[in-house]
């Protein structure tokens, strides 16, 4: 806890967004700066460490992108947030098949945990990938931008309405434990909620400000040099004021006020604020879909299909596990949802429509 003391600095009280960079990336308390979270000697896993055919259909929803843009000689794909590396691992393998965009296209990782990108640069070993700190070193495009579980991982803001007051959440160290309070919210955040209409009932209003602050970079670089967005992570559509903090250690889940540094801490997507979000920034997004939909219409199926027919039955057992783990509305097939942001004039819908 000693080493706690240094998030909080001088001051009693720090927003809750603040709050969570700190305990995910700061360079010596960070959750992200110490650990690698991913796999079952981790706290979770993610859809392309469940299974590789999750991220060919990911490519193959990319090359078709691609050809719908007129095979741009010169094409960036940036990762957003590439964890371990596993999605880039299979896109450089499954482009080595396609050689026109394979020689067309530069892969840029974005990845914030120096700890991660030691991971990523020990299992991505390409010319054609490179690192970067800031979305706007991208110059040229087309650009297509892809976050698999990148949009939870940026920390959010947590208001509360009590009729017609507005309070901001923060997080404060008393007695070497961390309690989340709320104050009197600032005017200037109040008039944010509102350009949102997220003050239209009482409850808890989460609201991402660092994904926005992301968001803005992106859909200035779509609109200028042409190209989209592609997200897929957990989250809702339905409008609702809830409380959607959620920490995980060890494939469990974890009081958030409890293993601090040593657990991570998410909160759900609010896929229609970001899909607001897009629109008020100039692009288009058609359909919100559900994981499992998205995934069939790419023919996840079929490839599974392929796969296993040359397979042992243990194999062909364990990849149809993996498969129902992805598709299966009870498991990730319903609560992952997938966003195409895209610049109005683009007709580009697969898998949407
Ligand atoms: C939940 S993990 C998902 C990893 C990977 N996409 C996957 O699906 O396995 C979130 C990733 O986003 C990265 N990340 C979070 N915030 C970031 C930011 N502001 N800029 C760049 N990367 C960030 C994390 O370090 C991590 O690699």
């Amino acid at each position: 806890m000693k080493k706690i003391d240094k998030i909080f600095d001088k001051s009693k009280s720090i927003s809750l967004d603040l709050y969570l960079e700190k305990v995910l990336y700061d360079r010596n308390v960070g959750y992200y700066s110490k650990n690698n979270p991913f796999g079952i000697k981790g706290d979770y896993i993610t859809a392309p460490n469940i299974s590789n055919v999750f991220c060919e259909m990911i490519v193959i929803w990319v090359i078709n992108f691609w050809e719908n843009l007129k095979k741009p000689k010169n094409i960036n794909f940036i990762e957003l947030g590439p964890g371990n590396g596993d999605f880039c691992f299979t896109l450089l393998k499954t482009l080595k098949n396609f050689p026109e965009i394979f020689n067309s296209i530069n892969i840029k990782l974005y990845e914030k945990s120096e700890k991660l990108i030691k991971i990523q640069k020990k299992r991505i070993i390409s010319k054609k990938v490179s690192w970067i700190k800031n979305l706007h070193q991208i110059k040229k495009g087309p650009v297509i931008f892809f976050g698999n579980e990148f949009l939870d991982a940026l920390p959010i803001k947590q208001f509360k309405k009590i009729n017609n007051n507005v309070y901001e959440r923060y997080a404060t160290l008393s007695k070497d434990r961390v309690n989340l309070i709320f104050k009197k919210a600032v005017k200037k955040q109040i008039s944010k909620l509102q350009n949102y209409e997220l003050l239209k009932h009482n409850g808890i209003i989460e609201y991402p400000e660092y994904g926005f602050r992301e968001l803005r970079t992106i859909c200035k670089k779509i609109k200028k040099l042409n190209g989209g967005a592609l997200f897929i992570d957990y989250g809702y559509k339905i409008k609702k004021n809830i409380d959607t903090l959620q920490s995980v250690k060890n494939h469990k889940f974890n009081s958030v006020n409890k293993n601090i540094g040593n657990a991570d801490i998410t909160a759900l997507v609010n896929f229609d604020l970001y899909k607001k979000y897009f629109s008020y920034n100039g692009l288009i997004v058609e359909k919100i879909i559900n994981q499992s939909r998205f995934l069939q219409k790419m023919g996840i199926i079929q490839r599974v299909e392929t796969l296993s027919n040359k397979m042992s039955f243990k194999d062909k057992s364990s990849l149809y596990l993996r498969l129902k783990r992805l598709i299966d509305p009870s498991m990730m097939g319903e609560n992952f949802k997938v966003i195409f942001a895209k610049n109005k004039n683009c007709k580009f819908s697969l898998a949407f429509n």
